[in-house]
Order: C-alpha cells, then structure tokens, then sequence
C-alpha cells in the first residue's frame, strides 16, 4: 500500500511536533507549524526560505535539491540572536523537505561554561602559583645576599598567596559539594534569627574597621525554616562580607528576616556604589567580579555568590538582586518555611 500525506494529515503532522518544523519545497516555505510561526514569524508560510533561514549551510542544502537522506545542520542567526540550532532536515519524497528547528541554545551554554569554568579556575590557581614559584626561589638563590627584613616580607607574601589558592581550593570543593547534594532538600527546622546573630557577631571587627554597623530586623516569632544550618551560615556570611566590602565605608548593613506566606523573606542591604545592570545578571557566575583586582585585594574568589545560588537552589528558595548604581544594593533570600510549623 502506498501512504501518500494530504495537506491535511501533513499539518496534523507538523502541528504535533513540539519543535518548530517547517515544510519547504521548490526553495519556498509550503507548511509550518505553530512554532515555527511563532519563532520566525506568522506570514512565513509562501516565503522563500532564503529569507526564513538566512544560514548559508542551511541555504545549501534546502534549495540545492538532492537532499534524499535526513541531514543536519548546526546553525544560529535567525530565531533570536544567540539561539543556536540544529536543523534536521528530511525528504518526504516528490521534493518536499521537512524541516526540524532543535535549540541547542542551552547545552551550547552549559558546555560553554563547563569551558570556561576550567579554564578561569586553572587561571586563579596559576597567578598566585607564580608567584609562589618565583618568591621560593628567590628566597632559596639569593639565601645570602638578603637581610632579615626582606626575607620576611617575601616569606609573608608566600603565606598570602598560598591562603589564596587554599581559599579558591576551599571554595571549590565546597561548591562541588553543594551541587552534589541539589537533589537532597533539607529539612531541618533551624532558627534563622540565632544565625543571623552568629553571621553579624562574626562579622563584627571587619564592620568595625570599616566604620558600619550592622543593623538587625528580625520580625518577632520567626518561623524556623528547612535549612542546613552550616550552607545557611555561609549565606549569610558571603553576603555580610560583601555588603560590607562592597557598600561604602561608614554607612550602615541591615539584615532583615520576615515571614512571606510560606517563606521566610531575609534581605541584606548596603549603601554604597551599587552593581550595574549588566553585571548584576552575572553576579552568579563562578569567578564572575565586577572589579577583580580589587574583590582579589580584599581577598575575595568570585566564587561566594556562586555558592550561594547553590545553597538557595537547594534549598528550593529564591535568590534575586536589586541594586541601584550610585544607591546601594540589597539581596533577597526567600527560604521555605519548615513544614511542622505548617498548619
Ligand atoms: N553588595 C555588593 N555591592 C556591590 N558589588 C557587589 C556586592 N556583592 C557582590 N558584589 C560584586 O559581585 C562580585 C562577586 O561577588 P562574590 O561574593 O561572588 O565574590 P567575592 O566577594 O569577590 O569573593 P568571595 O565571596 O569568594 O570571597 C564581587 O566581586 C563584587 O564585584
Ligand atoms: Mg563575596
């Protein structure tokens, strides 16, 4: 028996398929399904292809002719700039193709960033590594020539560049650790108030030194929330010592906790320079500074808000920055309640 698809079966066809497919035959599009329609525009169908889907590899082969096995293409430049497909193509027999839109945006991201994780970890390693290098053997070639002095300050930047790389080594594994756990919730009812007062407590010389005073509003009777206490510590101790070294000396932290439904809103706010929009989106980012030199001269590693979306995520919470350059930013934290005290 011989199946020929109608137009009617062919849209049926096209229309259950979750990716944006189109029908393409003599060079125009003759079909499309919702999608498609949606990602390259409603009046596509009776257009040439050349202009629905401007990539020359993809061109080639739709209007070429003599595609009579499925081919694919990888391809970007239409359906929103940086989406990145790829294109199954597939003869239906008497010259029509069909043809499969696959985003591929996400996995490109994900493996973009795996690159560039290992790459700007091996980078953070490496500067203070050099240093390392060249000090030691300083210190070793030139035993003689060298007063006390000079030993022992070329001996205490050796320490410090060493407890960098421990801090970058201690960072990561933590984070490693963090992701390892993503699919564990805790559920631990743990008084966020206590540990606010551990977090503000330790961070109370830095605040000091720097002339800002750390101010607590915690709402009466706090529900406890599902946490674990140590990931929620580390939370809140990024984001002090952030507010702290990134806020302006002189002007005051507050850290605020109340109830929301059924979560525990918390906020840490500074005033000070602020975060621009552009960078705020990247805060995130493993390594991500806005000013790196000066996060590295503070002793930071880029990698204690990655940490914290870790630990947020985990924690089914909810992590967002606001922040207005020139005013100061505040972080919101949402926590889940813990479920006993749930009614
Ligand atoms: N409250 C803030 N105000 C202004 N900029 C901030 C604030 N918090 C973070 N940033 C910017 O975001 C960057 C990343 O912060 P993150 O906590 O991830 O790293 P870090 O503080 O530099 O190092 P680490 O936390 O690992 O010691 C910082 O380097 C800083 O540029
Ligand atoms: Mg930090």
């Amino acid at each position: 028996m011989i199946f020929t698809l109608n137009r009617d079966k062919s849209r049926k066809l096209i229309e259950g398929l979750t990716e944006a497919a189109i029908i393409v035959r003599g060079a125009s599009v003759v079909m499309s399904n919702a999608a498609a329609r949606n990602l390259l525009g409603i009046g596509i169908e009776g257009v040439d292809v050349r202009q629905v889907l401007p990539h020359p590899a993809v061109i080639e082969r739709l209007v070429r002719g003599g595609v009579t096995t499925p081919e694919e293409v990888e391809a970007s430049g239409f359906g929103g700039a940086r989406r990145q497909w790829l294109v199954r193509i597939a003869p239906l027999g008497d010259g029509a193709l069909l043809v499969r839109l696959i985003d591929r945006s996400e996995a490109r991201a994900a493996e973009q960033m795996r690159v560039d994780f290992v790459a700007n970890a091996s980078h953070e390693l490496r500067t203070p590594l050099s240093t390392l290098i060249g000090y030691t053997e300083t210190l070793r070639e030139r035993t003689e020539e060298l007063d006390t002095e000079t030993t022992g300050r070329f001996l205490s930047i050796v320490h410090d560049e060493a407890r960098r790389m421990q801090r970058v080594v201690e960072d990561l594994i933590s984070l490693s650790r963090i992701e390892a756990e993503k699919f564990t919730t805790p559920t631990e009812a743990v008084d966020l108030e206590q540990l606010i007062e551990v977090s503000v407590e330790g961070a109370a010389r830095m605040a000091e030194e720097r002339g800002s005073s750390l101010v607590m509003q915690i709402e009466p009777n706090l529900p406890p929330v599902a946490a674990d206490r140590v990931q929620i510590l580390q939370v809140l101790d990024n984001l002090i010592t952030n507010a702290l070294r990134y806020g302006e000396q002189g002007t005051p932290i507050t850290v605020s906790a109340a109830v929301e439904d059924a979560m525990v809103h918390l906020t840490v706010a500074d005033r000070g320079e602020g975060i621009a929009p552009e960078h705020l989106k990247r805060l995130t980012e493993r390594f991500y500074r806005v000013d790196t030199s000066r996060s590295r001269s503070l002793g930071g590693t880029g990698l204690g808000l990655s940490i914290v979306k870790h630990i947020v995520e985990r924690h089914r919470g909810r992590l967002t920055f606001e922040s207005e350059v020139g005013q100061g930013t505040t972080v919101h934290v949402l926590l889940p309640v813990a479920a006993e005290t749930l009614s």
